[in-house]
């Protein structure tokens, strides 16, 4: 992409990766791209002190207990598929929301067909919020499950964690939350909040490559293993470990994969989440503002009061969604995501079902001038209809 065209699909992916994220991760791998806890000799060793020091760092980022209990994973889909299967024992019922994206959803929906488990959706309202209260009358004396969305990725809306995670430590039941919008955004306090496990992805606001993300989870949480293979430790015994990472690690690690993760961290951590927050919400206050001005535009949630992601979903006159984005790429060179985005029950919700909407979501290098072409460019649309 050049300086004409704006790239403002960051919710799906970020999009270019800082040019520091790609140079170290490279320059890392060229020099220790082995495989870690496996091997003795200086390289292996080396390899695994670094994975370890990743682990801490993530644990500290998301203030977990221990950096034994962050485990790699693909990305946020393969580690919520770690944890949902771990900890959905035959018979429980799991309370979900109809925020979710379809990497909740269909796992979810999978165990209900194959009678395993049963689950209740709870609504959100007109600014993508879940209330506390209502996570609180589903509970079922079998509940032993609440599974749900951090920040949603259509409407931007962060969730009331520290609530919902009271409600479940005084019921004994796991909270699970799901992150892939939410790390890299806003300050995520895992412990204080209560939250049993946490799935995140790294090639969204934490600025790394696709294909590494994790599960991160309290200390007294079990979840038993859903893949078998060799860990480099106790590979005398035909049983997966039963000690964490090793229990739910199977198999080589993504090592390009943990070393762009570790880089995209040093570019958060270098930016400052706080700086980083403050940018965005102007950025989409600006966005929010001057699209809500325009005849004929709906746009639905991210009323941008802090308690938002930057994402923005919007609706043109009556231009098919889909059609909004391939005008936008080939008229206007703005990339953004036109559809259901993977949260089909959000847009029945928002009465945008069966087409969706068109989704514009900002990132680390999203500035005044994307916003504004974005909006000449929706302006432009809306009026030649
Ligand atoms: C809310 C939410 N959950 C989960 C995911 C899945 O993330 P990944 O594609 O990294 O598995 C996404 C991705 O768009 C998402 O927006």
């Amino acid at each position: 992409m050049d300086e004409s065209q704006s790239y403002l699909d960051h919710a799906a992916t970020t999009f270019p990766r800082p040019p520091e994220v790609l140079d170290t991760m490279l320059a890392q791998f060229a020099a220790m791209g082995c495989s870690p806890g496996r091997g003795g000799y200086d390289m292996a060793v080396e390899a695994e002190a670094f994975v370890q020091g990743v682990r801490q760092r993530l644990a500290s980022f998301f203030e977990a207990v221990r950096s034994d209990r962050v485990v790699f994973a693909a990305n946020a889909t393969d580690a919520l598929n770690l944890a949902i299967f771990g900890l959905a024992r035959p018979g429980i019922h799991v309370v979900s929301t109809r925020l979710e994206h379809n990497s909740v959803l269909r796992p979810l929906y999978h165990l209900q067909q194959i009678g395993r488990i049963e689950y209740t959706l709870v609504d959100f309202d007109s600014r993508g919020f879940v209330d506390p209260d209502d996570i609180a009358a589903s509970l079922q004396p079998n509940t032993g499950l609440v599974v749900i969305n951090h920040a949603s990725n259509v409407l931007g809306s962060v969730q009331p964690i520290g609530a919902i995670g009271r409600i479940c430590a005084q019921n004994g039941i796991p909270l699970l939350i799901d992150t892939a919008q939410s790390a890299g955004h806003v300050p995520i306090h895992m412990t204080a909040w209560n939250v049993s496990a946490l799935a995140f992805t790294g090639h969204k606001a934490l600025l790394g490559p696709t294909g590494i993300g994790g599960l991160v989870t309290a200390p007294d949480v079990d979840i038993a293993p859903t893949r078998f293979g060799g860990t480099g430790v106790d590979s005398h015994s035909l049983s997966q470990p039963r000690f964490f990472p090793q229990r739910l690690e199977a198999g080589t690690l993504n090592m390009l994969g943990i070393m762009g993760l570790n880089a995209g961290l040093d570019y958060v951590e270098k930016i400052g989440l706080p700086e980083n927050r403050d940018r965005e919400m102007r950025l989409l206050s600006r966005l929010h503002q001057k699209l809500s001005a325009i005849e004929g535009v709906t746009v639905y949630g991210s009323f941008p009061d802090g308690r938002y992601v930057p994402v923005l979903s919007c609706n043109i006159a009556d231009v098919h969604p889909q059609d909004a984005g391939t005008i936008l790429d080939g008229d206007y060179g703005i990339a953004v995501r036109a559809g259901l985005h993977c949260a089909p029950l959000v847009h029945e919700d928002l009465g945008t079902s069966p087409h969706g909407a068109v989704r514009i979501s900002l990132g680390w290098n999203t500035t005044e001038t994307d916003i504004d072409r974005a909006v000449t460019a929706i302006a432009d649309m809306g009026a030649a209809r």
